[in-house]
């Protein structure tokens, strides 16, 4: 099948990649560009392990083919701690154990991640909602709950 020049910015940095049309951004992010992080759970987009950001937006990387995001900039989990430093969210999650075995986290954190753009101080009610979509089979989600709340409440900062 005939390949397509792909131009894609992830966490930042500039990508041009050549791509089979039928190829998905999450078989993208992984395995060309490396970025597993990014989990790949149902395929179907049922789970929201696969969970990334495009143009800030939170999107299932399964769901979305690699060239619906040509000349988009995508943010995977790789891409919220700046270097050694963990983003508020993951710092958070560490705290309050809000993982165990850590498959639906990066799906979490993004999720995450986009509520607190939108909604920087959100009810319980939208951290519910903004995560309904993400399967967890591990911490029955009450500490992810107090993982975002924390992070709402202002109680974990940018690190300088
Ligand atoms: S792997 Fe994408 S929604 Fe499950
Ligand atoms: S921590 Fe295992 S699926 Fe969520």
């Amino acid at each position: 099948m005939e390949k397509r020049l792909l131009h894609i910015t992830v966490n930042n940095e500039i990508h041009e990649l050549y791509v089979e049309p039928k190829r998905l951004l999450v078989e993208v992010l992984r395995d060309r560009l490396g970025l597993t992080g990014t989990k790949r759970g149902c395929s179907t987009g049922a789970c929201s392990a696969c969970t990334v950001l495009l143009d800030g937006v939170s999107v299932k990387s399964c769901s979305v083919l690699a060239m619906q995001a040509d000349g988009a900039e995508i943010t995977t989990v790789e891409g919220l701690a700046d270097g050694e430093k963990l983003s508020p969210l993951q710092r958070s999650f560490l705290d309050h154990g809000a993982y165990q075995c850590g498959f639906c986290t990066s799906g979490m954190l993004m999720s995450a991640t986009a509520l607190l753009k939108e909604s920087p101080k959100p009810t319980q009610d939208q951290i519910i909602e903004s995560i309904h979509g993400n399967i967890c089979r591990c911490t029955g989600y009450n500490s992810i709950i107090r993982a975002i709340q924390a992070v709402a409440e202002g109680k974990y900062k940018e690190e300088g």
